[in-house]
């Protein structure tokens, strides 16, 4: 049975941010003209560690942009190890007296830091767009995104840690039962949502009690940077959060083999999830800790007979091209069924050939670059071992100039099986698969073995089709008749299972449990 959630489960007159529509003029040209400010602008980030420590000059680094490599967005200092050492230092002393403010002492801090983001949406939608190629579209919804996790966490946490429950107990003895924070925290986040993401795991561990040291993809460290800033600005203490720019030998392995470390919140690749969980449970004497992993996947569509091939192929650019295919929500496989295959895939390839690549400052354009060179580099890889069994069915078009740049066009590609992919592919990549009206156990087996379970997508008319897929499948968000991409804050709590992460759901009531510890007090009076 579905049973609502009560009222105040999100807290007191929740709301997510508001939005802009790009559609409309009146909205669209002021918060432009504030974006184009920031064109030119040239940033500078580094090491943010309470105790300031003289920097490596041989590990400074020039950002450039995605869409264009002639042009360098600012310089970047990466850590070394002894600002690496250093902020665990800092992160270890700090946690007890954090984890003993009141929690709404955080939650106003963590309400505050959601307010100033908001404010600085122009600039951290430009950094985005100038470091990580992202459209402006999607700065709009990365922005907002942070600003509900930091508004969604800080209510949650005050119903979650600002109460201690009496549990019952025998005449003379009282029970309590409370939740605190777990210690210094390791927020290792990706270069997709470079806010979004970054922002959600330190707002849950932070206002959850714990001291955080965050370590942001190589690629995005300067609106990590930027965002740090404005973390301090709100009033959040420097030893609370430091953050360390750098690659992963010097900062990431040497964070997650401290056996200071409590917890670490990561998100990235399957893989490197395997070698966090191996190196902490490798150290020695120390605490087991938690981690809060969102990985990768192979997200699925199955689409029957009956759905609208119209809506089927909105739903499929969107989910599988937009943001450059580079969301770990996007479509991957794309399970046709045998009588409607040929309808989908005539409109898609249609629809395929109209997307403009290019510049993400453009408004017309559809999908913007792919990160980096090596991003581009697998993703041709994968395209040309494919091309060569004569299997690309459809494809979009390079736009002029795209030399500069980390372009990938969209590809569709025909699979015999499923299992014919060995990785995800993070891009602008899309495998179709046919299958028989006989087949759909075959289908949600191939689905389940292939061991990730984060996003999927079903269409159908046909009343009881996704009740049956979705009661068989083991995957953290299912799609009906939409798209598989962006999930909203307190509206689709985001995660997966299995190869796809340890389970927990940001944006979502109980996310901040990862990050918390029970404790009973029992006392005989
Ligand atoms: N949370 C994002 C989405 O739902 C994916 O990373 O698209």
């Amino acid at each position: 049975p579905h049973i609502p959630l009560p009222p105040d489960m999100y807290g007191e007159g929740r709301k997510n941010s508001r939005g802009v529509n790009l559609t409309i003029n009146s909205q669209l040209e002021p918060l432009l003209e504030k974006v184009r400010h920031y064109d030119s602008q040239q940033w500078t980030g580094g090491p943010m560690v309470a105790n300031k420590l003289e920097a490596d000059p041989a590990l400074k680094q020039t950002v450039v942009s995605p869409f264009d490599h002639r042009q360098t967005v600012g310089t970047v200092q990466w850590a070394n190890a002894a600002q690496t050492q250093a902020a665990l230092d800092a992160a270890v002393d700090a946690f007890p007296g954090w984890n003993a403010t009141d929690v709404s002492e955080r939650a106003a801090i963590v309400r505050k830091i959601g307010d100033l983001l908001e404010e600085h949406m122009p600039e951290l939608m430009a950094l985005c767009c100038r470091e990580a190629g992202k459209q402006l579209s999607d700065g709009v919804a990365e922005v907002r995104e942070a600003v509900d996790f930091c508004r969604y966490y800080a209510n949650r946490a005050e119903q979650l840690f600002g109460q201690t429950e009496t549990l019952p107990g025998p005449t003379g003895e009282s029970n309590e039962l409370y939740l605190t924070g777990r210690g210094p925290f390791v927020a290792i986040s990706p270069w997709n949502f470079p806010v979004a993401i970054f922002m959600g795991q330190i707002m849950a561990a932070v206002v959850s009690g714990n001291t955080v040291v965050a370590k942001p993809a190589e690629q995005t460290s300067l609106v990590a940077c930027r965002c740090v800033e404005l973390m301090y600005q709100a009033g959040l203490p420097k030893a609370v959060l430091q953050l360390l720019p750098g690659d992963g030998p010097t900062v990431g392995q040497v964070l997650t083999a401290d056996s200071r470390v409590t917890g670490v919140a990561f998100t990235g690749s399957t893989e490197t999830a395997q070698v966090i969980n191996r190196a902490l449970a490798a150290r020695d004497n120390a605490p087991l800790a938690a981690l809060v992993a969102e990985t990768g996947g192979q997200n699925a569509m199955i689409v029957d007979s009956t759905a609208l091939p119209e809506q089927v192929v909105a739903d499929v650019v969107e989910s599988s091209f937009t943001s450059a295919g580079q969301r770990c929500s996007a479509l991957r496989v794309l399970f046709l069924q045998e009588d409607i295959a040929d309808k989908v895939i005539e409109i898609l390839a249609g629809a395929m050939q109209e997307l403009e690549l290019g510049d993400p400052r453009e408004l017309t354009t559809d999908v913007g670059p792919v990160i980096d060179a090596d991003a581009k580099a697998g993703l041709l890889a994968h395209v040309e071992k494919f091309r060569a069994k004569g299997r690309i069915i459809a494809e979009g078009k390079l736009p002029a100039g795209a030399e500069h740049g980390h372009f990938v066009v969209p590809v569709a590609i025909a699979l015999d099986d499923m299992n014919e992919l060995e990785r995800e592919q993070f891009g602008p990549i899309l495998h179709i698969v046919r299958w028989k009206a006989t087949e759909l156990d075959t289908v949600i087996n191939k689905i389940n073995a292939a061991g990730y379970g984060l996003t999927m997508g079903i269409h159908s008319r046909n009343e009881g089709f996704a009740e049956e897929i979705d009661r068989k499948v083991r995957i953290g968000n299912v799609y009906v008749n939409r798209n598989i991409i962006g999930a909203v804050v307190g509206v689709q709590p985001f995660g997966g299972m299995g190869l796809s992460g340890t389970g927990p759901k940001a944006g979502g009531p109980h996310y901040l449990l990862r990050f918390a510890t029970e404790r009973t007090r029992t006392i005989n009076t």
